[in-house]
């Protein structure tokens, strides 16, 4: 347990996933199924759209087509609501940033998808082409980000850890892995030789260099784990030792390359955040121009 971090219990994380998962399917649900059911109309060129029966609906005005916008927007509004949560004091009862991050996800997969058929596949407006174009952008930068996010250590809180807490984790780990491989002579024997091994390099070059080099070293140690599973055998007792050696090795990297972890989820949350604010700015443009020259209201 680092010390400072609340534990979060298991229902206190599935209710979050649950209820924002449930949301982005519901969404994406009801477009694809606006897509299913029209697919005739968006197959049309666009000069004839305006004469099918299922025009006043699903034209982007139209009554879906406006109600998809709108909640493309508010799901939107949703997604960056986890960077306010992540800038107020920790103690406020707002739920854990790991809750809020489950939900910035699941709208910023659910947006996209919901504004593409917004636009009813028609293109015709460029700020709103570009902050779809861009938000799509984001959303897909994100899944990389999120990677990368998930070796970055941080505590059931989600919040990131100082190399001091990692170092203490890792010997703490270390410590209860020796404890209980003293009554284990054979199993000692083959994760000693693992713990042994080099640690992997630093990630160095550019951003996207970096990112490879944390992935080629995950997929590494995780197929060294799958082989040493396989000598030792499933038993319980195999597979606690192994979870414990996994905790050791992803720790130790993680304290070795603290700062370059740090840098690379920097630079990329950076990049990140000049599409979402850009895509944002786009989008209010797009909105001022729909409400002020095509006469919605
Ligand atoms: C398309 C809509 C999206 C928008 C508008 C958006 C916006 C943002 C913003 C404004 C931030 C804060 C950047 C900062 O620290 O200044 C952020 C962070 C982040 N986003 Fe997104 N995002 C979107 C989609 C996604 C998706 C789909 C994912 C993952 C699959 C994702 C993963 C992340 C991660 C991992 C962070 C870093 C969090 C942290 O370090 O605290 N984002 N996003």
């Amino acid at each position: 347990m680092i010390p400072g971090d609340p534990q979060s219990s298991l229902l206190a994380r599935a209710i979050p996933l649950a209820i924002a998962w449930g949301l982005a399917c519901a969404v994406v649900g009801v477009s694809l199924t606006l897509l299913v059911t029209g697919w005739d109309y968006y197959l049309l060129p666009i000069a004839e759209q305006g004469a099918h029966p299922s025009d006043p609906l699903l034209r982007s005005s139209g009554r879906y087509g406006l109600a998809l916008g709108v909640t493309a927007a508010s799901l939107m509004g949703l997604n960056v609501l986890y960077l306010v949560r992540r800038n107020l004091a920790g103690n406020m009862k707002l739920g854990s940033l790991r809750a809020w991050m489950t939900i910035h996800v699941a709208t910023g997969l659910a947006a996209p998808v919901v504004a593409l058929m917004h636009s009813g596949f028609t293109f015709r407006t460029p700020l709103g082409v570009f902050a779809l174009g861009l938000l799509t952008t984001a959303a897909l930068a994100g899944i990389v980000g999120r990677y990368v996010y998930s070796v970055v250590p941080r505590g059931s809180s989600g919040r990131e850890l100082e190399l001091t807490q990692v170092r203490a984790t890792a010997g703490e780990a270390l410590e209860q892995l020796e404890g209980e491989l003293a009554a284990e002579a054979r199993a000692a024997g083959l994760i000693k030789e693992v713990l042994a091994e080099p640690l992997p390099p630093r990630p160095e070059g550019w951003i996207g260099a970096r990112i490879m080099t944390l992935v080629r070293s995950d997929l590494r140690r995780r197929a060294r784990l799958r082989t040493l599973r396989r000598a030792l055998g499933s038993d319980a007792k195999s597979a606690r030792l192994l979870d414990l050696l996994e905790t050791v090795l992803d720790l130790r990297v993680q304290a070795r390359q603290h700062q370059e972890l740090h840098r690379i989820m920097a630079s990329w949350r950076g990049a990140h955040r000049w599409m979402a604010l850009t895509a944002t700015l786009l989008l209010l443009g797009h909105v001022y121009v729909a409400v002020r020259y095509a006469h919605l209201w």
